[in-house]
């Protein structure tokens, strides 16, 4: 892990970009034609807001945003570094960018998010992806201007790693829909769970100002945004940085007094700093979803601590049954991780056993995978892919026949949904989501970005099927 990607202790202001902005933009307007920007996007919601900034900068530098990377003059790859799986996925498509560069010279290409953050992968970018122009790592993505000038005027690469313990407001962004959207009220992550990288690549924990935030949720609920995702690593840690006691319960309920017509989801939260206090103002709110997402991670005890997790199953139960208890209509999904080092089977047993007492709605389940530099990659006891397999299966096959008990107890009732418009997979049928998240299909037409009543005939595991009562 790079030293100077752990994390600076004082909080310094983000820089002001305006004259790389200026002179960036005056090399586009230079041009002929306007060039063209393509961002992929790999991981979890907090890269996809990312992107949605740095799409923003680059057509705040006269940029036109395109879709695919043939014909674009920048290609930034954000990176996702959760599992191997990601990191080889972002890997193999930026080795898919060589034949394109080799094409347009002056293509620059720039990887971005938790994957640059690791000094064996900047190395390996260096090496390896001699076409790779710059990496920007997560907690400086508003810096893609002067990254971007220093390429154009000095030619040169850009492999550093740098990390800044900054919140840096006012960077554009680009909003993929409409209707829905996410808002990050905080960066980073103090929990070091000792199979996460996160810590290491996004550094500590560092909260926005509830003025900022709030400003924001105001201005999508004006512009007819409707489901509105607050988002954080561990958004019941947020102001924990701060020295006035303003805690996630109080912006939730803040948050809720903007009138208007939408819905306030968050993620993620940990069970550990899940409290009764936030369950109440859920209950108590007029526009927070009855949805709440709390990874378990493992159900035995002896792995929760080997996780560094801070909390064990009756602690992770009092919570959930408050939350049943308080809102009986909530939803709450989890994440699972199987085959962690050590873990047998009698306590893989007891993750079964768990996910059959808390019946979640749904789950991400994980295979674990080993990360560099956190302490669970070089624990003793590392188990057998096939062995983590086939727990895989076993779990999977329990999380359906729980998942679709689940969905079955709303055949009959009538939900509210959130319309996508017309199914991706089926042209004649529209698709949406209720506000527990559930995907729902039905035949009438509803706008994307409508509400519906939609009263459900037919349940399986993963969706529900209704008519529309109305629109
Ligand atoms: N291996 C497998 N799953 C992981 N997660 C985090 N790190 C790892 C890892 N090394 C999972 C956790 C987390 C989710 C976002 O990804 O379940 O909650
Ligand atoms: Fe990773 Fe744990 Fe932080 Fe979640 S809380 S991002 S699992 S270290």
């Amino acid at each position: 892990m790079s030293e100077n990607c752990k994390g600076k202790a004082s909080v310094s202001a983000a820089l002001d970009m305006t004259p790389y902005i200026d002179a960036v933009r005056a090399f586009s307007d230079a041009r002929t034609c306007k060039p063209r920007c393509f961002v992929l996007t790999f991981g979890c919601q907090q890269n996809v807001a990312d992107s949605e900034k740095l799409a923003g900068m680059a057509e705040n530098m006269g940029y036109e945003i395109v879709d695919a990377p043939e014909g674009a003059d920048l290609i930034l790859v954000n990176t996702c570094a959760i599992r191997e799986h990601a990191e080889q996925k972002a890997l193999s498509a930026v080795g898919q960018y060589k034949h394109l560069k080799e094409k347009n010279p002056a293509l620059i290409i720039g990887i971005c998010g938790c994957m640059v953050a690791q000094e064996h992968r900047r190395e390996e970018i260096k090496k390896s992806y001699p076409y790779v122009s710059f990496v920007l790592c997560t907690s400086v993505i508003y810096r893609l201007p002067q990254y971007l000038f220093e390429v154009m005027e000095k030619g040169k690469r850009i492999l550093r790693g740098e990390e800044e313990h900054t919140v840096a407001e006012g960077a554009p962004i680009r909003r993929e829909s409409t209707y829905r959207a996410s808002v990050s009220i905080m960066y980073g992550c103090n929990n070091f769970c000792s199979y996460c990288i996160v810590p290491y690549v996004r550094g500590r924990e560092r909260s926005r100002e509830p003025a900022a935030i709030i400003a924001e949720v105001k201005d999508l609920v004006a512009k007819g945004y409707k489901d509105i995702t607050l988002l954080g690593q561990n958004v019941n840690s947020y102001g924990k940085d701060r020295t006035d006691g303003y805690a996630f319960p109080q912006l939730l309920a803040d948050l809720d007094k903007i009138e208007g017509d939408y819905t306030l989801h968050f993620m993620t939260s940990h069970p550990k700093d899940a409290t009764r206090a936030l369950v109440d103002v859920m209950a108590e709110s007029r526009h927070v979803a009855h949805s709440f997402h709390l990874p378990l991670q493992a159900g035995s005890d002896r792995i929760l601590t080997l996780m560094n997790r801070h909390y064990d199953r009756a602690k992770y139960l009092d919570i959930l049954d408050y939350m049943r208890e308080k809102i009986p209509d909530i939803s709450v999904t989890s994440d699972i991780i199987v085959g962690f080092p050590t873990e047998t089977e009698a306590e893989f047993e007891e993750t079964l056993e768990m996910l059959r007492r808390a019946r979640f709605d749904m789950i991400y389940s994980f295979i674990y995978s080993p990360r560099k530099g956190t302490p669970a990659a070089s624990m003793e006891g590392q188990i057998p892919h096939e062995v983590s397999a086939a727990r895989m299966n076993r779990l999977l096959a329990l999380q359906n026949e729980i998942a679709e008990a689940a969905n079955k107890r709303l055949v009959g009732k009538t939900v509210r949904v959130l319309s996508e418009g017309v199914s991706k997979t089926d042209a004649t049928t529209y698709t949406g989501r209720t506000d527990q998240n559930k995907i729902v299909f039905f035949k009438e037409p509803v706008m994307e970005g409508e509400w519906a009543l939609v009263k459900i005939d037919r349940a399986a595991a993963f969706a529900l099927w209704g008519e529309v009562e109305k629109s």
